[in-house]
């Protein structure tokens, strides 16, 4: 056989054909080389620190100078156009919406104010709105401590290490008012020097080691769903703590598990109730919002899908990998949601969530009727002449009914996170809703009563908070004051001390 060298003398421009790929082949391994550099030190221009922070700074913008990117979609959850068949984030009323919530929040703050959760950057701001906070001015107190601010806020952490964690919950909430000024952000789910996923919340770190679980041995992936639950799970106040009787200490009722049953045992046999029912007198559970615990009994969870996955998915930008930060409804974004993982179109996706929404809202709006109605019904034999005794039991059935409407109602998402679960916690409802009712029938019928109870007018807001005799009116015009007095005082006072604080330029 020919050796090379034999070719090229025998054809010397076979030589300089050799010769000219080759300075071709290196020119553009030279190119490729050079690109791969300039996108590395790119990427080290990302993550160059700008500035030098501790891990409470609460003000997103002093984060968002090392990381842009985050801090640029995190911004977008300000944004307040889309909206999906039942989510979004428009502001939306839900009381207008449904004027049945106002009967069976009667009594509680719900009843006053319930709007549609909106984008992180809003936390704050919507807290200091809502008629549910009250109107603290010229010395006045808000009905709420400072336990609400628990899940809104950077300064929270800041804040439960400067003073502790049962002083933070201590005292009524507009003592805090000046201190918790910036919106959910970094030093929520971060550790400022690695930059790692954190848990910064006690009360999450309290259940963990209460169930015999160290929160720190938990994943990476799992983690990309703990940091949610620190604030999208289920609570109450708590104010009988040891070592700090009185204070409205922020607790997880996960002790017997997280099942609706397991978490009503938990109440039962505390005999804990957030309100005593306006019309009713039941003694009344508020399901807050179990979020984190519906979406775990669902397909997702079961294969390992963490809630960034879907709600923080990766995106790309200029050959940078990062994840969004734009926290939202993952229909406005299915490409980088859900078409990582499905072949589906989006057409078919839409339609397999709304398809699972539109089924257990058909019966989860049944459920309601039924619960106003013996919440009403309730109201009538003890304007009968109905006994404690007689009561207790149907009161009973009440507060079990509706803790089950509101486990699924208020778990956001859980409709498409665990359909089957969620259907299941309403038709449990339901039955013990009908069992309350048919025990109110036979106590009728032992008061001499049988003619039906009338449902009553609650066909709009206004007309439901009309049935309740709540002033919403004196309420909204008092909450006007409070925003022009109060908070541009409390935003000043925040000014000052942030004024103070220090972060150290590196570049
Ligand atoms: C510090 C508490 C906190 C943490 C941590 C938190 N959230 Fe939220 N989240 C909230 C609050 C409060 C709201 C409602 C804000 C409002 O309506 O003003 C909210 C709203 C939302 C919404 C509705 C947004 C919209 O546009 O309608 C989604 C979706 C959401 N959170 C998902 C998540 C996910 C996923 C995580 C974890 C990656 C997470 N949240 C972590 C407190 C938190
Ligand atoms: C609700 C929780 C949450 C908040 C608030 C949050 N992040 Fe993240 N962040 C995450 C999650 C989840 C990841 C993905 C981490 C992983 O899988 O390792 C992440 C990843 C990151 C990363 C790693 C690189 C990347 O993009 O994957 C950086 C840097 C970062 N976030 C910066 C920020 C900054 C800056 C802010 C404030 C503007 C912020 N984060 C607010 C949850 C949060
Ligand atoms: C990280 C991967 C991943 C992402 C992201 C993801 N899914 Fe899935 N999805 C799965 C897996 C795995 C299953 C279970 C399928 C199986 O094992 O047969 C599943 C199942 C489903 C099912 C069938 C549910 C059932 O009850 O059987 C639907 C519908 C679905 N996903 C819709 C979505 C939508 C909509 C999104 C975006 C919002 C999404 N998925 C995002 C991995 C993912
Ligand atoms: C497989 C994808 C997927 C995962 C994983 C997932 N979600 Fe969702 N989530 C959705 C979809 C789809 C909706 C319905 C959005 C709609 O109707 O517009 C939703 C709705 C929500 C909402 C209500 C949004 C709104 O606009 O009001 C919240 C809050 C939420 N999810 C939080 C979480 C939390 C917390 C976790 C983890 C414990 C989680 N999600 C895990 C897909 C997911």
């Amino acid at each position: 056989m020919a050796t090379l060298r034999d070719i090229i003398r025998n054809k010397p421009w076979m030589g300089w054909i050799l010769f000219c790929a080759t300075v071709i082949v290196v020119f553009l391994l030279g190119l490729l080389g050079s690109s791969i550099v300039e996108r590395k030190s790119e990427a080290l221009m990302v993550y160059t620190p700008q500035v030098e922070h501790g891990q409470y700074e609460p003000r997103n913008e002093v984060w968002g100078e090392n990381f842009p990117r985050q801090y640029q979609t995190y911004m977008k959850t300000k944004e307040g156009s889309f909206k999906s068949r039942y989510n979004g984030n428009e502001m939306i009323d839900m009381l207008e919406v449904d004027p049945r919530l106002v009967v069976l929040w009667a009594g509680y703050g719900f009843a006053k104010d319930y709007n549609q959760g909106r984008g992180h950057a809003y936390a704050v701001e919507d807290l200091r709105n809502t008629l549910r906070t009250g109107a603290p001015v010229d010395g006045a107190k808000s009905p709420m401590p400072n336990t609400c601010w628990s899940c809104k806020s950077p300064d929270v952490p800041r804040l439960m290490d400067e003073v502790g964690i049962a002083e933070f919950y201590n005292g009524s909430w507009e003592t805090k008012g000046h201190e918790v000024v910036n919106s959910i952000g970094c030093g929520d789910c971060h550790d400022a020097e690695t930059m790692n996923l954190k848990i910064t919340r006690p009360v999450l770190t309290e259940a963990f080691k209460r169930m015999g679980k160290d929160i720190n041995d938990a994943s990476h992936q799992e983690m990309r769903s703990l940091v949610c639950a620190q604030c999208h799970v289920e609570y109450y106040f708590n104010k009988k703590r040891v070592g700090a009787e009185g204070v409205p200490y922020l607790t997880l009722p996960w002790d017997k598990g997280m099942t609706v049953e397991d978490m009503e045992e938990y109440y039962d046999e505390i005999e804990f109730k957030d309100w005593t029912h306006a019309v009713s007198k039941a003694p009344m559970l508020k399901a807050q919002h179990p979020g984190y615990e519906v979406y775990m009994t669902g397909i997702h969870a079961s294969r390992g899908v963490s809630c960034a996955d879907c709600h923080m998915p990766y995106m790309s930008e200029g050959g940078q990998k990062f994840t969004d930060h734009h926290v939202q409804s993952p229909l406005n974004n299915v490409a980088n949601s859900c078409q990582v993982c499905h072949r589906e179109e989006t057409e078919q996706l839409l339609k397999d969530v709304y398809t699972s929404q539109d089924r257990i809202i058909e019966n989860r709006d049944k459920l309601e009727e039924l619960i106003v109605r013996a919440h009403v019904e309730a109201k009538f034999a003890w304007d009968l002449g109905a006994t404690e005794e007689q009561m207790s039991e149907i009161l009973m059935d009440i507060r079990h009914a509706q803790w089950r409407w509101d486990y699924a109602a208020a778990s956001h998402g859980g409709s498409f996170h665990s359909p089957v679960e969620t259907g299941r916690v309403i038709s449990t409802g339901i039955t013990v809703a009908q069992e309350g009712r048919l025990k109110l029938a036979r106590l009728f019928a032992d008061l001499g009563h049988n003619e039906e109870i009338p449902y009553p007018d609650i066909s709009t807001k206004a007309k439901a908070h009309e049935f309740i005799g709540l002033p919403v009116e004196k309420m909204r015009a008092d909450k006007k004051e409070f925003t022009e007095k109060v908070v541009p005082e409390w935003l000043k006072k925040a000014a000052e001390r942030e004024s103070t604080y220090t972060t150290k330029t590196i570049n």
